[in-house]
């Protein structure tokens, strides 16, 4: 991949004739589409009976396609294997917790840690990559589609197997992973790794150690095939590869981009939900620092399937999207999907073209978005993101350590969403950074939501810390084991000791009518919690009212030249709200981090290059806006000068200003 940005679609011209590819290769054309990725469902097209693989048919698209200035992101066709590898094979299927075996159909039928499986993606794989590998029209690779979007943790025969070889590998001996697991309770004790059972139907809940290694063991598993896969491919390709995934699926995306060379994600977030679009950008920038991201997939207007749908994007948010990504990082925005399917379960789709060939709802807006990408591209190409100040933590892990221990129906997701929302609208540039993530370059860190921390995470941000940074730990954070058990030294385990902390309890506030007041504000307290003695020499929130009356909840202690701040509960509501945005400007300020006077719906993503920094300005709630610069500046497009102070940006607009 070069110094360009990339404006491309998902496309699939196996389901289509000779005669519509070429309309479509001429309507793309038009349309500004540089880049397609196709592939990725066509198993069948391409090995249509067993052992029988021809692929001439995309050696040839990715060659015309090329030829019209269109180049391709192929494919690996492992989500949808066809009905020779299926039929009469349920040891082959994917099999839920509820024991239910997957039959043909749909995609992700097919348990992917199977060994006919695993043999048959690594043919057809092979295949490809000797077949189109070295075209000059391929620019990169996608293995597989959106992994554990539709399944999660597999319950069949061979995971069985597999699980207790990596319970052997993790702990060595059984009565090592019964101590780790206390099974003395309800009787569960294993005399034999062969005896652990999968967390399959039962008649009330599983361990949670029993549930949550489960979860992390086929993270593992899955990241392991995209690894081997990924090997395959780079015996014929040196071009790199990724894989579209998202934070809901059931895989720890930190893990899978490990061993891929850049990131990329899918989105249908609402125009409602941009937190979320916007939080996508800023962590996927950091799965592979220093390398462009790419948004695979996004809908021109609207997603649908046969069974439900979303609204259209009004006019005008397609390229407040576009714009915004290119400048939090992304190197490429790209539909799902070109063409309307005419068949299949997806048919409702928003697309650029309808089946019938003529431009959709959301064909204006492509315009717009590429109209927009040939302005912005030689100043996204000239310039980087700006390092941020601020990190939010991320992690699939703490996914999976909610998912086991939901409480009252919480979300990691949505938590982690809304936690970072705050810090969007206090116009604080940020990162969203996996949980390995370095520190360097960073002020203040949040690790909200993290019930497991590790050692590792510990000491490094314990470092980070006594170099003179600010850790704000919680809410709910630090009470679990990697085993997830509760810890027997203390309530927040060795963070106690490390920090200097001492938990008074820990217990579920929701409802009990206790207020938090801290930074001059009131806001009632929610969560499963944590709670401190109250000391003149660190309380910084203190609770009034409930079964924790007078102690506290936000509390301080220094260490080395940075502190660490315990943030116990959860301020909820809309009162919540400000004393968790209070908060945030509290420890920002205090550590001097910079925020963009911007009114809220209105962001800005600052870049920089060797001499000055550049921000682009973006309108996304279609109610125009104002910022206020902080030097006099220029405008790049139009090149006029601009006098510090407020300037305004209208609906869904997007403007480039040069700080210099
Ligand atoms: C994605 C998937 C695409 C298509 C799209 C529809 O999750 O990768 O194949 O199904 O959703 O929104």
């Amino acid at each position: 991949m070069g110094k360009r940005l990339y404006h491309g679609a998902a496309y699939y011209p196996e389901l289509w004739s000779e005669e519509i590819i070429e309309q479509d290769i001429m309507l793309m054309k038009e349309a500004g589409i540089n880049v397609v990725r196709i592939g990725e469902f066509a198993w069948h097209t391409m090995e249509p009976e067993e052992g029988n693989i021809d692929l001439d048919f995309f050696v040839n698209v990715i060659k015309e396609l090329y030829d019209n200035g269109i180049e391709t992101v192929m494919c690996t066709p492992t989500p949808t294997p066809p009905i020779w590898f299926t039929h009469g094979h349920p040891e082959r299927m994917y099999i839920d917790q509820d024991g239910k075996v997957m039959g043909h159909g749909s995609r992700q039928h097919a348990c992917t840690n199977n060994a006919y499986f695993r043999e048959k993606a690594n043919i057809i794989t092979e295949h490809i990559a000797k077949a189109v590998g070295n075209l000059p029209g391929l620019i990169g690779w996608q293995i597989d589609n959106e992994f554990k979007c539709h399944v999660s943790e597999c319950m069949c025969k061979t995971c069985k197997s597999l699980w207790h070889e990596w319970l052997k590998e993790r702990y060595g001996t059984v009565e090592k992973l019964n101590e780790a697991w206390g099974t003395k309770i309800w009787s569960e004790y294993y005399h034999s790794f062969e005896q652990v059972p999968q967390p399959g139907p039962a008649p009330f809940l599983h361990n949670s150690s029993l549930s949550t290694m489960y979860r992390l063991f086929s993270m593992e598993k899955i990241a392991e095939f995209s690894d081997s896969q990924a090997e395959l491919i780079r015996k014929y390709s040196d071009a790199p590869i990724t894989h579209n995934s998202n934070i809901p699926f059931a895989v720890d995306n930190e893990r899978l981009f490990k061993n891929l060379d850049f990131a990329s994600f899918d989105t249908y977030a609402t125009q409602e939900n941009k937190a979320s679009y916007l939080m996508n950008c800023d962590l996927w920038r950091n799965f592979k620092r220093g390398r462009d991201f790419w948004i695979m997939e996004t809908s021109t207007s609207y997603a649908a399937s046969l069974e439900s749908y979303a609204s259209p994007h009004a006019n005008g948010y397609l390229r407040a999207e576009a714009v915004a990504a290119y400048a939090l990082g992304a190197e490429a925005f790209c539909y799902w999907l070109w063409r309307q399917q005419r068949a299949g379960c997806e048919q409702p789709h928003g697309s650029v073209i309808s089946a019938w060939g003529k431009p959709t709802v959301g064909y204006q807006n492509v315009l717009a978005v590429e109209e927009m990408r040939k302005k912005i591209e030689p100043f996204i190409v000239t310039t980087r993101p700006k390092q941020p100040e601020v990190a939010v933590t991320y992690s699939d892990r703490a996914k999976v350590f909610l998912q086991t221990e939901p409480h009252q129906g919480l979300d990691y997701r949505g938590l982690i969403t809304s936690f970072y929302e705050r810090v969007v609208s206090l116009g604080i540039h940020r990162d969203v950074i996996p949980e390995n993530a370095s520190l360097e370059g960073y002020k203040l860190l949040f690790t909200p939501f993290v019930q497991y921390i590790s050692k590792e995470y510990i000491d490094k941000a314990i470092a980070f810390v006594e170099a003179g940074g600010t850790w704000v730990v919680g809410p709910l954070s630090g009470g679990r084991t990697g085993e997830h058990t509760i810890h027997t030294n203390a309530a927040l385990g060795d963070l106690e000791e490390k920090v200097g902390v001492e938990a008074l309890y820990t217990y579920p506030m929701d409802g009990t009518g206790a207020i938090g007041n801290a930074f001059g504000e009131k806001a009632p307290l929610g969560l499963w919690s944590t709670i401190f003695e109250y000391d003149e020499k660190t309380a910084v929130g203190t609770v009034e009212g409930g079964v924790s009356e007078g102690k506290a909840f936000i509390t301080e202690y220094k260490i080395g030249d940075g502190k660490v701040v315990m943030l116990g509960a959860l301020p909820i509501g809309e009162a919540g709200d400000s004393l968790l945005k209070k908060m945030i400007k509290h420890y920002s300020n205090e550590a001097d981090i910079p925020s963009q006077a911007v009114t809220n719906g209105t962001i800005v993503a600052p870049r920089v290059n060797e001499d000055f920094e550049t921000w682009f300005v973006i309108n996304m709630d279609g109610k125009g806006g104002t910022v206020t610069l902080p030097s006099n500046a220029v405008d790049g497009l139009s090149h006029e000068r601009i006098s510090k102070g407020e300037i305004n940006v209208g609906p869904y607009e997007y403007r480039v200003i040069e700080l210099r």
